[in-house]
């Protein structure tokens, strides 16, 4: 099946780059843990020759893309429908033909999952509020806004939108289903204009869009799939092997360095303790300060890129 590829790979250079030392490791393996469109992907296979990839991801929609794109590469790739904490538990299901050299996170979604899954991820679009990456398991959008309490439903905008007028949203939105139930994302969206200040209903981005956000992560799971990932695919990583992660916002960004800055320091005793008890070992070497970020070129062409942070660690 052909199709006009909708989502721009972000940062492409610099994850070359950041990676290419591991890349270019005897006998490289890489996990694009997230391979979407495989646009990331591509450009590794075409840019390294010998390199083989398995690329993951839990959208059997997006992946039956990706495999149009990714045959002319045809047993140099495999690729697996599934969660990526769900492959870092039980590897050995899937016969790697070795211990990968480069590992790859591009966290979130893609543009097909806003412009054309017709999942009601988007503010701008009318569909039925889905959100789900794998649309044959789990709960729904539309099940969070109509079941959950009136509380529960404001922590979750809080915690994972960082929404600062959640307890009003989730009153409207409670106020609203106790006659109609919201069903679609142009319903959810008008409920959450209404509910917001007008400063904030005409500000700098839509008011809807954290609120989005935190349905999606909610949905889906993001962040405790993340948490459960990054020490797993390190212990899997080869020695002198590279990981590198792309997030989007500062709910994913601070698990990434917290989880970096910890596996590089591998001491765990308390500050205060005289010296070192727990014979803690860094397993990784950081391999920057600052996270990359993209450039104003890129930001041009890709507007989704400005929130992109880039960080990469190396294996001990
Ligand atoms: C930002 S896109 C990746 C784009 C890709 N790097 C490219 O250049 O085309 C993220 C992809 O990861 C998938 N995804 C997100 N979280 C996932 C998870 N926990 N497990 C597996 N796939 C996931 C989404 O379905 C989406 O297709």
């Amino acid at each position: 099946m052909e199709n006009k590829v909708l989502h721009y790979s972000v940062m492409p250079q610099e994850v070359l780059e950041l990676l290419r030392p591991a890349a270019e490791l005897k006998s490289s393996l890489m996990i694009d843990c997230t391979l979407g469109e495989g646009g990331h992907s591509e450009l590794f296979l075409k840019t390294f020759p010998e390199l083989q990839l398995v690329g993951l991801d839990r959208d059997n929609e997006i992946l039956e893309r990706t495999r149009y794109r990714l045959a002319p590469f045809n047993n140099r790739v495999t690729i697996i429908n599934t969660w990526f904490d769900d492959f870092f538990t039980k590897p050995d299901m899937y016969e790697l033909s070795g211990q990968p050299t480069c590992i790859l996170f591009d966290l979130g979604i893609s543009i097909f999952h806003y412009e054309a899954s017709g999942r009601g991820f988007s503010f701008n679009k009318d569909e039925p509020l889905d959100m789900r990456l794998n649309n044959e398991e789990g709960i729904t959008a539309e099940f969070v806004v109509n079941t959950y309490g009136k509380d529960q439903l404001a922590d979750v905008i809080y915690q994972y939108g960082e929404e600062r007028y959640s307890r009003r949203i989730s009153a409207a939105i409670c106020k609203r289903r106790g006659t109609k139930a919201v069903q679609t994302s142009a319903d959810l969206a008008d409920i959450i204009k209404g509910a917001v200040p007008r400063d904030y209903r005409y500000g700098r981005i839509h008011p809807a869009t954290r609120t989005f956000q935190a349905l999606r992560i909610e949905v889906n799971g993001e962040l405790n799939r993340i948490e459960q990932t990054l020490d797993r695919a390190i212990e899997l990583l080869k020695p002198g092997g590279r990981i590198a992660v792309i997030s989007f916002h500062s709910l994913e960004d601070r698990i990434v360095k917290q989880t970096f800055k910890r596996l590089a320091k591998g001491c765990v005793c308390p500050p205060e303790a005289p010296r070192c008890v727990c014979d803690g070992v860094a397993a990784v070497k950081l391999l920057h300060k600052k996270p990359f970020r993209a450039s104003e070129e890129e930001i041009t062409v890709n507007p989704a890129s400005r929130s992109a942070k880039l960080r990469g660690v190396e294996k001990l």
